[in-house]
């Protein structure tokens, strides 16, 4: 199973801001739906909240929270990242959403990363995506994009499996 991990984020690994996005790109949401559609997404329990349409449509939901209790429904709610991982472990690739704190404690065991560099700082940001070692990386795509009167930045997507 590939474990990849899938963000948005600014010039300083911005990633978040009062429980929402950074900004609207909708070329970037465009190319998540396309990258996640048809695999399960992993994410925090706020990154969900956050959803402005509930669960996301052709994909496993796959909640993590430490509330026992939470039940949600079009979503499946885990204890723990392992939790989820033993649970998917017939798929062929697992996307990491987010937010801040799940990106941080699966950095370290993903293989794969979907990034969206916004050109832009974010400086009301109140989350962020951990601080990358690119000597484990490998860049293996990067398309870069204008802004335009839809899309209020320019901004890459890369990709990068690891070493
Ligand atoms: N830039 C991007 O691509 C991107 C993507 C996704 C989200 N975001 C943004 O990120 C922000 C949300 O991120 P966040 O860091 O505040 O929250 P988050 O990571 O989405 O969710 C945190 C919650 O997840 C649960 N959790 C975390 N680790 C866990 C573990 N090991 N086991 C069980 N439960 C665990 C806990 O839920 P309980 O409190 O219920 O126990 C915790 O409070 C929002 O602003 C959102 O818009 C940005």
């Amino acid at each position: 199973m590939t474990i990849s991990i899938i963000a948005a984020i600014g010039r300083n690994n911005e990633a978040g801001k009062n429980g929402g996005l950074l900004c609207h790109l909708p070329v970037d949401l465009r190319h998540f739906k396309e990258i996640t559609s048809g695999h399960p997404v992993v994410m925090g329990r706020k990154t969900f909240e956050s959803l402005p349409q509930g669960p996301l449509p052709n994909r496993r939901n796959m909640v993590v929270s430490r509330n026992t209790g939470l039940k949600i429904r079009g979503a499946e709610v885990y204890p723990s990242l392992d939790a989820t991982f033993l649970k998917s472990m017939d798929e062929n690739e697992v996307f990491i959403i987010g937010g801040g704190t799940i990106y941080e404690q699966t950095l370290p065991i993903a293989n794969k990363l979907y990034l969206t560099k916004i050109h832009a700082d974010f400086p009301e940001a109140d989350v962020f995506f951990p601080q990358m070692n690119f000597s484990q990386w490998r860049e293996t795509s990067r398309e870069t994009f204008p802004a335009d009167g839809k899309n209020p930045y320019p901004f890459s997507f890369l990709e990068y499996e690891r070493l």
